[in-house]
């Protein structure tokens, strides 16, 4: 499984492995290490946004929702350190990762 310390926001904010991408998320709910391409179609789950009123992330292209308490608990390992976190990442066929840049929602993106 690689460890991997990326940035918190802005640029390398995001981790691209085996044609899996992960960011952190930084949530009223809790900040951890999510999953950028939706279980459904891979959508870009670092643009979405909270149902209202509810703790469930929305995915922008076909508005299936996910709790976000869930994403938590059965999320990576990750712990973070200012504005940098490492992350153990499920293992994708001994593939490299590649540091890059993902927009993140006001959702996502609050502390
Ligand atoms: S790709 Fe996310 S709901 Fe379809």
């Amino acid at each position: 499984m690689p460890v991997v310390t990326f940035a918190v926001e802005g640029r390398d904010n995001c981790v691209a492995i085996g044609g899996s991408a992960y960011v952190y998320a930084r949530t009223e709910h809790g900040s951890f290490v999510l999953s950028a391409n939706c279980p459904h179609r891979g959508g870009p789950l670092n643009l979405a946004e909270f149902e209202p009123g509810r703790s469930r992330l929305v995915c922008p292209w076909h508005d299936r929702a996910a709790s976000v308490t869930k994403a938590i608990k059965a999320g990576v390992p990750a712990v973070r350190h200012g504005d940098r976190v490492t992350a153990v990442l499920p293992d994708h066929d001994g593939a490299g990762y590649t540091l890059e840049h993902r927009p993140m929602s006001g959702a996502l993106a609050r502390c």
